[in-house]
């Protein structure tokens, strides 16, 4: 704006002046082509009286001053009068003299005169210089006038701007900062920090994208603890037991042999206990980092429902549970062998496991167009509604006292549901207490 301010001053003043300039040089040529042909005889009187009365004239009509000065610089004639016979010392003068009309702005007390000079030739023959001195204040006055209008102008645009600035620095940096002292407040470990999110702009998504990620964040930090207080209670159940038994050993002195070995047995059970538990979680730990490795092959369900159905067979022989398998047709889909076994172990064993002697255990394989259903139904036991929610939660049992006469770790169904996901399949479980449980395992064909 500074530098506009500068050049559009410049560009006035310049113009303005040429303006100015290019007048008086049209006004003085009329001047000089009425005086012209009496110049070479200024010393006659009336010749002097005519051009005397004729340079007042204009010199009033123009609002100028104009003086005809000879060859040898003297004053001829003068307009005002006070300067006839004197000599006139300015540069216009003798520039005239070469023929060359020219000029000048000049201060005089505080205000602005402009000078020129024109020629006054007759017959090729220069014969003097006539002078014309006119004020230009009222053109620069004009010039300073809009000079200041513009400098209002501008000062209230650079004000406007400053506003604006400020409002829109406001507008994008706030959310930025909010941003900013939330990350803070995340690596503290307040996970459940939001962000105001406001309009729909880039800002405003990156707010919710950061609100999704600190949901996020919270939920699997809420898993982490829940996993953790989780796992030091299951192991530290059997420690307790093992613990009590040892302690009641080594506190009496006389023991039978048989006593010694029964508490050694309960011991020794606690050991698998653990074991069990410790495995089940390297197992659930593993496959949760493996995530993307999946093992794809083409496999036959058939088969492989065949297999695991002949691995449980001696369990459920021995409680005398029937399990059937049926297959409309052979369904083949890419899938990772090992871990869907696992899977299907887990929830078929489940329902040998929580069926009564005698009961009857039902493997269903249906095809569809996009994916496969492999149903596993029972009539066992059953689930109370109550705990359907949190079946496939880790470490989640339905009640105390069926878990000491079944035992387990309450890993199974969420190993199972994590095989299942990744295959980017769904597993659903319907239970009805005292009726039976039906678990829905849904793969993709692709
Ligand atoms: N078919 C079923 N019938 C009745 N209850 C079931 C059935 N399947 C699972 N449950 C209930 O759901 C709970 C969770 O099952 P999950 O397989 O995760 O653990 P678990 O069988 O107790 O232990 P794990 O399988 O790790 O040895 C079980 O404790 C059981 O109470
Ligand atoms: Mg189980």
């Amino acid at each position: 704006m500074v530098l506009t301010t500068i050049f559009i001053r410049n560009y006035l003043t310049n113009s303005n002046i040429t303006d100015y300039e290019n007048l008086l040089f049209s006004q003085g040529g009329v001047v000089v082509s009425q005086i012209a042909p009496f110049a070479s005889n200024l010393d006659n009187t009336y010749t002097q009286q005519y051009v005397d009365e004729l340079i007042k004239g204009y010199s009033s009509e123009y609002d100028m001053r104009i003086l005809v000065v000879d060859a040898s610089g003297v004053v001829r004639v003068d307009a005002y009068n006070d300067m006839v016979g004197e000599k006139l010392d300015v540069d216009e003068v003798p520039k005239a003299m070469t023929g060359e009309r020219s000029a000048e702005i000049y201060t005089h007390d505080q205000s602005y005169v402009m000078y020129a000079g024109l020629p006054i030739v007759d017959h090729n023959e220069t014969l003097g210089v006539l002078f014309i001195s006119a004020p230009v204040d009222d053109v620069l006055t004009e010039i300073e006038r809009i000079m200041e209008r513009l400098l209002v102008i501008f000062s209230i645009a650079v004000l406007v701007s400053i506003f604006v600035s400020v409002i829109f620095a406001r507008i994008i940096s706030k959310p930025i900062e909010d941003l900013t002292d939330s990350v803070k407040h995340i690596t503290m470990g307040k996970y459940d920090t939001k962000v105001e999110v406001t309009g729909k702009d880039e800002i405003g998504a990156l707010g919710s994208a950061f609100n999704l990620m600190t949901t996020k964040l919270f939920q699997v930090e809420e898993r982490r603890k829940k996993f953790v207080s989780n796992v030091s209670h299951e192991l530290r159940t059997p420690m307790t037991s093992m613990k009590i038994v040892s302690d009641t050993l080594l506190s009496t002195p006389h023991w039978d042999e048989a006593v010694y070995r029964e508490f050694l047995q309960d011991i020794n059970a606690e050991i698998d206990r653990l074991n069990n538990i410790i495995d089940s979680l390297l197992y659930l730990v593993r496959i949760e980092k493996e995530d993307l490795e999946l093992n794809y092959s083409m496999t036959y369900v058939n088969y492989l429902l065949e297999w695991v159905i002949k691995a449980i067979m001696p369990i459920a022989k021995k409680k005398n549970i029937e399990i059937t398998l049926t297959t409309n047709s052979k369904v083949q889909i890419m899938l990772d062998q090992e871990k869907m076994q696992q899977c299907l172990l887990n929830i078929i064993g489940n329902a040998v496991k929580y069926t009564a002697e005698g009961g009857k255990v039902e493997v269903v394989l249906s095809e569809y167009k996009e994916d496969i259903v492999i149903s596993i139904e029972d009539n066992g036991m059953g689930i109370p509604e109550k705990d359907l929610p949190f079946l496939f939660d880790r470490f989640y049992r339905v009640d105390e006292a069926r878990v000491r006469k079944t035992g387990g770790t309450g890993l199974g169904l969420s190993i199972a549901q994590q095989i299942v996901q990744l295959h980017q399949g769904e597993i659903t479980v319907e239970s009805t207490e005292g009726v039976g449980t039906k678990v829905s395992v849904t793969l993709p064909k692709k």
